[in-house]
């Protein structure tokens, strides 16, 4: 983005809120790897955050804490009712950089995702493929597909360490039968960080005449890309993890040609089947964390999804690369750097996750979730732009000591 136009944008103006406008000024020409290492910047970001010094929170996988911007005007939205959720449905259309006709609101990946695996026809023998580290929640909708109409899922492992994208393709390309109508790929793996080759396993699919179906939870808001790079069919992220919403906003896209043929779960004979309106009739609720929306867009875009994208991995290098290869650390995350970004897990040998995540709380106070299966064994480990490289060292010395 160039100068003058980072400085016009609604982002640009928060940043010389934050910032004053000479420091703004050079923050936009820096490159986002310089910003990244820049600790006054995101000292400044941090002081966006109300946070308790109590302890450490490295668990922001679940969902983040609000910015107190979003927080206030979170609360400002409690107290209006008027809706207008196409404006909100159009600007998240733009950020994602789809069509508005292509996207829902809904209130989380969850919600999503198992719209889309409920709403296909399926029939007894028709078979789906996902992975053993996918999410519980849509596993468990496949499993149910699977006892109701016959359905069989096949299920891949998704390797820790991959030696190249193709190593990944292949395990998708060879669960591909003639039956196969769906395929599930998580864009990011949840326990591990391990960002997948989404569009490699999306092209190498349609070149099998099978549908695609991303799990981004764990991307939306954290990785730098607009939804067409991905060329996926169906895609759901929640907007409360990485894009910092209040808890229960989620969105969903359907590809244009697809959104025919998906049956819907709540019934609306008012709009026609192309609709994806179809989809999102989930009678009354409560309007303020959808309007709420368009404030956490703009707190994202006064950082950039590239410089934020460049932090994450940064700060996640910055305590990796302290442990990684000592005795008695085990990374659960691939090494090389592309493959991930703001979550790592880690394991100490000889030490179960969940006594690990206790000690990690109790006696350093810091906060991380403890992850045991699917092959994984660890903490899930995970910053977010508030984190500062002295909450990574304290973090770094309680490792090192419970491996000595
Ligand atoms: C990969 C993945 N998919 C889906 C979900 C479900 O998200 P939600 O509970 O917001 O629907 C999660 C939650 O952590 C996740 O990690």
């Amino acid at each position: 983005m160039n100068k003058r136009r980072f400085l016009s944008t609604a982002g640009g103006a928060s940043l010389g809120l934050m910032f004053g406008p000479s420091l703004l000024a050079q923050y936009a020409t820096k490159p986002v790897a310089v910003v990244a290492e820049d600790e006054a910047f995101w000292a400044a970001v941090r002081g966006q955050f109300r946070l308790t010094g109590d302890y450490i929170n490295l668990e922001n996988g679940y969902y983040c804490f609000q910015p107190q911007p979003v927080l206030d005007a979170f609360i400002d939205n409690v107290r209006s009712v008027n809706l207008d959720k196409l404006r909100i449905r159009v600007r998240l259309a733009a950020f994602a950089g789809c069509s508005p006709e292509e996207l829902i609101i809904t209130r989380n990946t969850t919600e999503s995702l198992d719209t889309v695996i409920s709403g296909f026809d399926w029939r007894p023998g028709d078979e789906a493929v996902l992975a053993n580290q996918d999410y519980g929640s849509m596993i468990d909708m496949f499993k149910l597909q699977a006892r109701r109409f016959g359905l069989l899922n096949r299920f891949v492992d998704i390797p820790m360490d991959p030696k190249s994208d193709d190593e990944i393709v292949m395990v998708y390309a060879n669960a591909l039968t003639q039956k196969t109508r769906l395929l599930m790929i998580p864009h990011m793996v949840n326990i591990t960080g391990h960002i997948l080759p989404v569009r490699s396993i999306c092209d190498m699919a349609h070149a099998h005449g099978v549908p695609v179906m991303v799990d981004a939870a764990h991307t939306f808001a954290h990785l730098n890309y607009q939804l067409p790079d991905l060329h996926c069919d169906y895609y759901g992220a929640s907007l409360h993890k990485w894009l910092a919403t209040p808890l229960g906003a989620g969105v969903l896209y359907v590809r244009r040609d697809r959104i025919e043929k998906l049956w819907p779960i709540y019934g609306d004979e008012s709009l026609p089947a192309g609709d994806i309106r179809k989809l999102n009739h989930t009678g009354t609720h409560p309007v303020h964390t959808d309007l709420t929306i368009e404030r956490s867009l703009a707190f994202h875009e006064m950082i950039g999804s590239a410089r934020k994208e460049a932090r994450l991995r940064y700060l996640q290098q910055y305590w990796t690369g302290r442990v990684r290869g000592l005795k008695k650390i085990v990374m659960n995350t691939p090494t090389d750097a592309k493959r991930s970004c703001a979550i790592a897990n880690v394991g100490v040998q000889g030490t179960k996750p969940a006594d690990l995540a206790r000690i990690l709380l109790e006696k350093y106070k810091v906060y991380t979730v403890a992850i045991d299966g699917a092959g994984v064994h660890g903490v899930r480990v995970t910053p977010q732009v508030y984190t500062s490289t002295a909450d990574l060292d304290t973090f770094v010395q309680a490792l090192k000591e419970l491996a000595a």
